[in-house]
């Protein structure tokens, strides 16, 4: 069943256009001859067109809506040193005219590269810590730093994935919907791979289509570092609250989502030969580029459940582009 009402309140609900939207959804059939399916696309959120694109840029128009930033002088976030959410925030930072502090772990770099590179050229300033168990207590910190020197700072999640974020994936489910909508393939439903690891974007995707009652279309989230099962709860709970910021009593549990984990390898940001393979299929077959954290091992659960499992009759592949191509230049 249709949510009408939550429908509407997400379509006026205030965020701060940063995005470039709609993404365009590409037919992808040189991709489609490699997976042995007939229908492939690829929904292009690597190119949401704010400080290179990426999944973050749609959460952080609800994160820094206007009526959040009142009284704000500084954006406070955290992440890994290649992060790409720390990179659109810095960017958002710059053209709001605002300061900027990451709490970022690992050792500072001799000569930044790729996001690091780019943390610094928004301008930045960095604080390093040791590991990620110090970045929390590390921004409260910067925060009340912030306060005694007069100002205030605004503290955004890892990843944006709050439930307030996680509303720019149900947009996002909204727009794709359409798009699927009104092509001409004669498919009947659609599973759509994305890169999942804080969870804000497969929460957000899973309450947009609750939102619309759309089971027609699966999802399948292919983790970068969580287990299957922490995928799975994170999601659901971060789209529970997002539920309930819109009024919704939806549920989304109801909506087909599978969560994998075997793509991780040794771990976090580290490539596999499977993560590689995807990315010189997307780049050789598609002139697409993927990132070595996230994105590419996406594709890799893609690919391998794709030659495992086959579709079904009447069924199209989506892949949800989240970007990171940074990455790969680091
Ligand atoms: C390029 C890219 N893809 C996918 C993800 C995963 O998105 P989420 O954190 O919403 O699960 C991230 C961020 O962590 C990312 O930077």
């Amino acid at each position: 069943m249709t949510d009408h009402d939550a429908l509407e309140r997400l379509a006026h609900w205030p965020r701060r256009p940063f995005a470039d939207l709609p993404t365009p959804l590409l037919r992808v059939d040189r991709l489609a001859g490699r997976l042995g399916v007939p229908h492939a696309y690829v929904k292009m959120d690597a190119e949401t067109g704010f400080a290179l694109g990426g999944n973050k840029v749609r959460k952080l128009e609800f994160e820094l809506a206007p009526e959040r930033l009142a009284g704000v002088t500084c954006l406070i976030t955290a992440g890994g040193p290649q992060s790409n959410h720390c990179r659109v925030t810095a960017a958002a930072a710059a053209r709001l005219g605002l300061r900027c502090v990451l709490v970022l772990n690992g050792p500072e770099p001799e000569h930044p590269t790729g996001n690091a590179l780019l943390h610094r050229l928004f301008g930045a300033e960095i604080v390093t810590v040791a590991d990620r168990a110090l970045r929390g207590p590390t921004m409260e910190a910067v925060a009340r730093r912030i306060a005694g020197e007069g100002g205030r700072a605004l503290m955004l999640a890892l990843g944006a994935s709050t439930g307030l974020g996680s509303l720019g994936y149900a947009a996002a489910a909204v727009e794709l919907c359409a798009q699927l909508d009104r092509l001409d393939d004669g498919c009947t439903s659609s599973t759509v791979w994305l890169s999942s690891s804080s969870c804000g974007t497969l929460a957000g995707l899973i309450l947009g289509l609750s939102l619309l009652g759309r089971t027609d279309i699966r999802l399948v989230g292919v983790s970068a570092d969580a287990t299957a099962e922490e995928l799975r709860t994170t999601s659901l709970a971060l789209a529970s609250e997002g539920a309930a910021l819109l009024g919704s009593g939806t549920r989304p549990d109801r909506i087909p989502c599978e969560t994998d984990d075997s793509q991780v390898g040794q771990g976090y940001g580290l490539p596999t030969d499977a993560s590689r393979e995807a990315t010189e299929a997307f780049a050789r077959l598609e002139g697409l580029v993927l990132d070595p954290t996230y994105s590419s091992k996406a594709a890799a659960g893609m690919f391998a459940a794709v030659s495992r499992d086959g579709i079904r009759r009447g069924e199209r592949v989506v892949f949800l582009h989240t970007g990171g191509a940074p990455g790969l230049l680091a």
